[in-house]
C-alpha cells in the first residue's frame, strides 16, 4: 500500500474539499494510505527564516520525503489556487538545491459547487508542480461538482458512476506511483549553489 502526503487546499472546518479527500481516502482503503498536510501551521514563505528554519517546515519536508506520493484537492480562488496551498508547495521547494519535491509522484483533483469545477486552479497546479520536479500524472482528471447528497453521512460518495470512476483514479494513480518506486527514478537534488 501506498503512502500518500495530501494537500487540501481549504482550512476551513467544513471545506467540501476535505469532504471529498476523505471520501477518496474511504474509497482508495486498503490501497492507497492518506496522510494529510497541515498547511494552516505554516508561516508565510520567508527566505530568512531558512537560517534556523520553523520546526513545522522541516516536520513537513520530512512528511514528504516519508510519502510515496502527494496528492492535491483544491478549490479554485478567483480562477486560481488558494494561496495558502501555493505557500505550502513553495516552502518544500527550498533551500536551492534542497528541495523534496524531485521525482515524487503526483496527482491533482478539486471540488467545487460550481458547474465549471476547478478547472482554472487545477491548469494553473499542472503549470507549478512540474517546476518544481514532481512527476505529475496526466490523467484521469477529477473535477467534483460538490451538489448536496453528494456525499452521504458515513463519508460515501453516493452515485454509482462517480465510484466507479473515482475507483479507475484510484488504479491508476497506483500503477502511476509503482513505475516510479519500482524504478526508483526519483530525482537526484540539484547541486547546491556555491557562489
Ligand atoms: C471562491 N470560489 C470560487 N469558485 C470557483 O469555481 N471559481 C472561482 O474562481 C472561485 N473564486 C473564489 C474566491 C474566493 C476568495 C473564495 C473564498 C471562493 C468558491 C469556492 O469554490 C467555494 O467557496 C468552495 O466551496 C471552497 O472550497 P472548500 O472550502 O469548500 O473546500
Amino acid at each position: 500500500m501506498f503512502k500518500v502526503a495530501v494537500f487540501v487546499g481549504s482550512i476551513r472546518p467544513t471545506s467540501s474539499n476535505r469532504r471529498f479527500a476523505e471520501a477518496l481516502e474511504k474509497l482508495a482503503a486498503g490501497r492507497l494510505a492518506f496522510d494529510y498536510v497541515d498547511l494552516g501551521a505554516l508561516p508565510f514563505y520567508d527566505e530568512s527564516l531558512w537560517n534556523d528554519p520553523p520546526p513545522v517546515v522541516v516536520a513537513l519536508k520530512q512528511q514528504i520525503a516519508a510519502a510515496d506520493a502527494v496528492l492535491f484537492v483544491t478549490p479554485e480562488y478567483n480562477r486560481s489556487i488558494p494561496g495558502i496551498l501555493k505557500n505550502a508547495i513553495d516552502w518544500p521547494s527550498r533551500p536551492y538545491g534542497d528541495g523534496v519535491w524531485g521525482g515524487k509522484p503526483a496527482a491533482i483533483a478539486g471540488a467545487t459547487s460550481g458547474v465549471s469545477g476547478t478547472a482554472a486552479a487545477q491548469a494553473h497546479l499542472r503549470a507549478i508542480l512540474p517546476v518544481v520536479g514532481m512527476a505529475l500524472m496526466g490523467t484521469p482528471e477529477i473535477y467534483f461538482q460538490s451538489r448536496p447528497g453528494a456525499i452521504d453521512e458515513a463519508g460515501n460518495f453516493t452515485d454509482e458512476r462517480v465510484r466507479a470512476t473515482l475507483n479507475i483514479w484510484v488504479e491508476r494513480f497506483e500503477a502511476w506511483i509503482a513505475r516510479f518506486a519500482e524504478s526508483g527514478a526519483v530525482e537526484a537534488p540539484l547541486a547546491r549553489k556555491t557562489a
